[in-house]
């Protein structure tokens, strides 16, 4: 199995499912976001808005290739860059939350810690089409969480491993 990575929308439940996962499998659990923020000692949007998407890139790719064990939620961006792709599928197993726009939109509702949801619905709508291809298209396995609880999707992607 080596990694097991969990990619997906903002929203799509990456960092609750992933710690769930980490207690079922009895496996560390890796937060990237948060693994770059106690690194930098700054916020996801303060690196984004005093350093820019292309650094905040930087810090994602290098903090994926340090991890060397156990489940990681990435950010939902991971995979704009194609080198983090076959990063991923070559150390481990690419599992994809896949959550509706409408659940996602529920969930975020305003979020303003996001800075990429941040935007009009017409561009988080285009954001979000143009993600769905990419985590469908590289994903061993998808796995739907709409109307589910984050316990349930964990046992779920056990039973998949
Ligand atoms: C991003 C998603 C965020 C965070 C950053 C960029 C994106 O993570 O990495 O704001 O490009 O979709 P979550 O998916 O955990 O919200």
């Amino acid at each position: 199995m080596g990694i097991v990575y969990l990619i997906g929308f903002m929203g799509s439940g990456k960092s609750t499912v992933g710690k769930k996962l980490g207690n079922v499998l009895q496996l560390p659990h890796v937060d990237m976001d948060s693994f770059i923020e106690e690194q930098t000692l700054r916020s996801i949007s303060t690196i984004f808005s005093e350093m820019g998407e292309n650094t905040f890139r930087n810090y994602e790719s290098d903090v994926l290739k340090k991890i060397e064990h156990g489940v990681v939620s990435t950010g939902g961006g991971i995979v704009e860059r194609r080198e983090n792709i076959e990063w991923m599928k070559a150390k481990g197993t690419v599992i994809y939350l896949r959550t509706t726009f409408s659940e996602i939109t529920n969930r975020l509702h305003n979020d303003s810690l996001r800075p990429l949801w941040k935007k009009s619905v017409s561009e988080r709508r285009q954001l979000f089409e143009h993600r769905c291809d990419l985590y469908e298209s590289f994903a061993d396995y998808v796995v739907d969480t709409d109307n589910k609880g984050t316990k349930e999707i964990a046992e779920e992607i056990d039973r998949l491993l």
